[in-house]
């Protein structure tokens, strides 16, 4: 079953087809980021009017990567929420069109979810394998890892950052989430200030390669000890580094960029381990699946690396951000169980309502 997955969120405008959920015939992903520089940040009217300029072009090669013409697609998914609602429109709008066009069923699918279900498309190693298993994808494969439900999910993205038990593709019950800012949020936002470039995550994360993390000592949130032990602060944090950085100084001299970023990217990446840890101990789930932007960071993944009692799960590079094969994945997932959405489905921004572990 073919499936051509449309994703228009936010500043990726991106297809995708995969087939049965598991095997990337193309992906192809226009990003806007050169028209969003400028401010800093995404402008909503911007990015609405460039996926309008794009998503028929973008489609159409999402196809002619895959081989296939219109009439060889199965079914159609597409992101409904959550996200920029003039944005979202973009893509939603033309996959009903699609789907009614050509009379296949049609699929609206939430972004979050599907972010957490990227990771069992094709792509990079599992890292920290229980007891030293290879879980590499064979050369020249396309086949990829079978997830075993439940396990417990890390969704780190610009706009999200949730900790929580997954016990299907449809599944996931939140443990814990940021009561203020992202995580991809204080990257973005410690990077504009400091002008360390756009997007901010990407532009940390190689800076701190040549930092000392131990030049700052920022202070963690203090969350532990209430009813919601896996949630997660960085507002903080992102005051600390950019209103305060001289109280926090470890090392005298100097401040270097490369330091900040080094040290602000441990203390990020340090207040998220200490409360999916507690979480792993606590659920007994010893699977952990990335997803989501933050989850391309490299101090993540070796911090997480070392931990040989999980095993850590992170979808490859390129499917860590927005893209279309998340969402073609996790629309075949539905679609293959007969579920479908209507042509009236509609966007919206707001984070649907999950199910939560607490009050
Ligand atoms: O999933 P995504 O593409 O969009 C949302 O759904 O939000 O995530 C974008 C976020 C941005 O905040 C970006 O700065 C962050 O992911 N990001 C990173 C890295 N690459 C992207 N954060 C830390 N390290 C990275 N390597
Ligand atoms: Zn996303």
């Amino acid at each position: 079953m073919k499936i051509l997955g449309i994703e228009s969120s936010c500043d990726e405008c991106a297809a995708a087809v995969v087939e049965d959920g598991k095997i990337l015939l193309s992906n192809v992903v226009a990003t806007q980021i050169p028209f969003h520089a400028a401010y800093n940040g995404v402008v909503p009217e911007i990015a609405s009017r460039k996926h309008t300029e794009w998503i028929y072009a973008v489609v159409k090669e999402a196809l002619d990567k895959a081989g296939i013409s219109p009439g060889d697609v199965d079914g159609v998914a597409a992101t409904a929420h959550p996200g920029l609602l003039g944005s979202l429109l973009v893509g939603l709008t033309f996959a009903k069109a699609f789907a009614w066009a050509r009379n296949l069923p049609f699929i609206a699918v939430d972004h979050l979810l599907a972010h957490l279900y990227a990771c069992q498309l094709p792509g990079e190693a599992v890292l920290s394998p229980p007891s030293g298993e290879q879980h590499q994808v064979p050369e020249g494969s396309r086949a990829a890892y079978p997830v075993a439900y439940p396990f417990l999910g890390l969704l780190v993205s610009g706009g999200h950052s949730i900790i929580s038990r997954v016990d299907n593709f449809d599944d996931i019950t939140v443990l814990g989430t940021t009561i203020d800012d992202a995580v991809g949020e204080a990257f973005d936002k410690v990077s504009k200030y400091y002008g360390f470039g756009y997007p901010g995550g990407a532009a940390i994360d190689k800076l701190a390669r040549q930092g000392d993390s131990a030049s700052f000592r920022f202070p963690m949130p203090n969350l532990y000890k209430g009813d919601h032990p896996y949630d997660l602060s960085y507002s903080g944090l992102k005051t600390a580094v950019i209103n305060q950085l001289e109280q926090f100084r470890v090392k005298k001299g100097a401040a270097k960029a490369e330091d900040i970023a080094a040290s602000f990217q441990k203390t990020a990446v340090d207040i998220l381990l200490r409360s999916l840890f507690r979480a792993a101990e606590d659920t007994k789930l010893s699977t952990i699946v990335a997803g989501g932007g933050v989850a391309a960071n490299s101090y993540l993944r070796s911090r997480l690396a070392e931990r040989k009692d999980l095993r850590c799960l992170f979808p490859p590079l390129e499917l860590c951000g927005d893209n279309g094969a998340m969402i073609a994945g996790l629309g075949y997932q539905y679609l293959a169980r007969g579920d479908r959405s209507p042509l009236s489905a509609t966007a919206s921004a707001r984070v649907r309502a999950f199910k939560r572990s607490y009050p």
